[in-house]
């Protein structure tokens, strides 16, 4: 159900819009925000996924829907060995691409991919961060890849492709907000796809709570 609040909120979002480009230091890092591309200090999302990703120590790690690059290069900073960030929006890509360069000796794969489906099914990962697009969206052609329906039908696929790309004892993070809708809560959808979920942080915006859900999979061996 669409509010004011999210009215309101896709205002928001087109005001930062209409200030890309622009460039910004954040955890240390050295940001260009692409015309078009996901800002990170957009919301509390990112920067409270990138205080969580501080606790796990991955090998191999994905930043699904990287948009700017930013949590995948905070993955490479915090000691990942390799990094990959997979996005279906080719300037994302680029952006990316042009974050690792402004943040060396940080190293990021960056992969254009609608979800998985450019990544090669032999591939495991240790973690996976999906900032997905949630809120429903009231622009007409939706903004980020946040469309009305809220996030239920990305959510869903990517757990369902995700099964394949998680080695034995994998994390998956993903936030949420109440606002966004219970139907669209990660949590709610990984545990009726079978997996197992539990909340690793919550903040209490207002009336709505923010979480971020640690997922994890029955997954293969690495
Ligand atoms: C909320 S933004 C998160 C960006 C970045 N991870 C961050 O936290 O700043 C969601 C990103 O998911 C990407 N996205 C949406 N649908 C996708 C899909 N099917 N496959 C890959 N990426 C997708 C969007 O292009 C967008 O960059």
């Amino acid at each position: 159900m669409l509010s004011s609040e999210h009215t309101r909120r896709d205002a928001e979002l087109r005001a930062i819009r209409r200030r890309q480009p622009y460039a910004i230091d954040v955890d240390g890092l050295r940001i260009w925000v692409a015309e078009d591309v996901f800002p990170p200090d957009l919301g509390y999302s990112p920067r409270r996924l990138a205080a969580v990703l501080g606790r796990y120590t991955p090998r191999r790690a994905l930043d699904m829907g990287c948009g700017s690059g930013y949590l995948a290069l905070v993955l490479s900073k915090n000691g990942a060995r390799e990094v990959w960030a997979v996005d279906k929006h080719p300037p994302a890509i680029a952006c990316t691409r042009a974050n690792v360069a402004r943040n060396p000796p940080l190293r990021v794969r960056a992969v254009e991919s609608d979800l998985f489906s450019s990544i090669d099914p032999s591939t495991t990962f240790d973690l996976i961060v999906f900032n997905q697009p949630f809120y429903p969206s009231t622009a007409p052609r939706g903004v980020f890849g946040m469309r009305r329906d809220g996030g239920r039908a990305i959510i869903e696929r990517f757990l369902i492709q995700a099964r394949g790309f998680v080695a034995r004892d994998s994390v998956i993070l993903m936030p949420f907000s109440q606002m966004a809708g219970a139907e669209n809560d990660p949590g709610a959808i990984a545990a009726r796809l079978g997996y197992t979920s539990r909340i690793v942080r919550r903040d209490d915006d207002g009336p709505h709570a923010h979480v971020i859900h640690e997922i994890r999979a029955r997954g293969r061996a690495s």
